[in-house]
């Protein structure tokens, strides 16, 4: 696991938005995992910037996303699905809607939909490039402490302290769903390479718990310290901390 101190969200944003673009150049149909979250907004922002002044045909790009709030629709402001409407697919009409995946959060069996997400994870995969955010509670994905390591997509429950930091981007903590789907801690490490941005006084706990704690359950990101191509972004905030 690589540590990569690039002194902020910006220049940190930038690099990794800069290394995407130039895999899509070197592969164009390239297999990109996404995240959400507050972290990956610069990085969208400058790769929408990147995708549209190098004139980039997106068409055999895919992508995964790694999960869904069960319950919000794909129309829902509040939803992953339109998160990366709003952030990422809507500025390049080269974007194939064939080649982009998003667990669906609504539906009589998101169990029997989690377990399609992951056969086309399969089929499609393995993904080149996975891009990670970590919880407070060292997350990935939706995958709380306590998850198997061998964990696959699926409906997963919140944990209080996620309901409780997510609560930012709904207007009442009583709106935010106590359920997700999200691909799973092994579905995760079937990529070829992760990224994993980590920006800010509310993650010095996590990345620190991350880089000097046990390989546990516990914390569902340190299964990475199993996976031999992981580069960790942070910023001067998190890494004054670490030594
Ligand atoms: C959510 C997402 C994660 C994300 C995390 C951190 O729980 N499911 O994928 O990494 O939040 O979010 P933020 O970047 O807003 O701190």
């Amino acid at each position: 696991m690589r540590v990569i101190n690039l002194k902020d969200k910006q220049s940190a944003s930038e690099h990794v938005a800069t290394e995407i673009v130039k895999l899509i150049i070197s592969k164009p149909n390239l297999v990109l995992g996404l995240a959400t979250g507050g972290t990956m907004i610069n990085l969208y922002q400058y790769l929408v910037d990147l995708i549209n002044a190098n004139n980039l045909d997106l068409k055999d790009v895919v992508t995964f996303n790694l999960d869904e709030y069960v319950g919000l629709s794909s129309e829902d402001k509040r939803s992953y699905h339109e998160y990366m409407q709003e952030r990422l697919f809507k500025y390049n009409d080269s974007w194939n809607d064939n080649n982009i995946h998003i667990p669906n959060g609504v539906g009589p069996n998101l169990q029997v939909e989690a377990f399609n997400y992951e056969n086309q994870l399969e089929q499609c995969g393995p993904i080149d490039l996975q891009l990670l955010g970590i919880g407070e509670n060292g997350h990935i994905g939706f995958n709380e402490p306590g998850t198997p390591f061998n964990s696959q997509t699926r409906v997963v429950n919140l944990t209080p302290s996620t309901i409780q930091a997510n609560s930012k981007h709904f207007d009442d903590i009583n709106d935010v769903p106590i359920q997700a789907v999200s691909m799973g801690l092994s579905s995760i490490m079937r990529a070829n390479h992760i990224i994993l941005l980590a920006f800010g006084e509310n993650k010095i706990n996590a990345v620190k718990r991350l880089l000097q704690g046990d390989v546990s359950p516990e914390l569902p990101a340190s299964i990475l310290h199993q996976h031999k191509n992981v580069d960790v972004y942070v910023d001067d905030v998190i890494y004054n901390k670490l030594k």
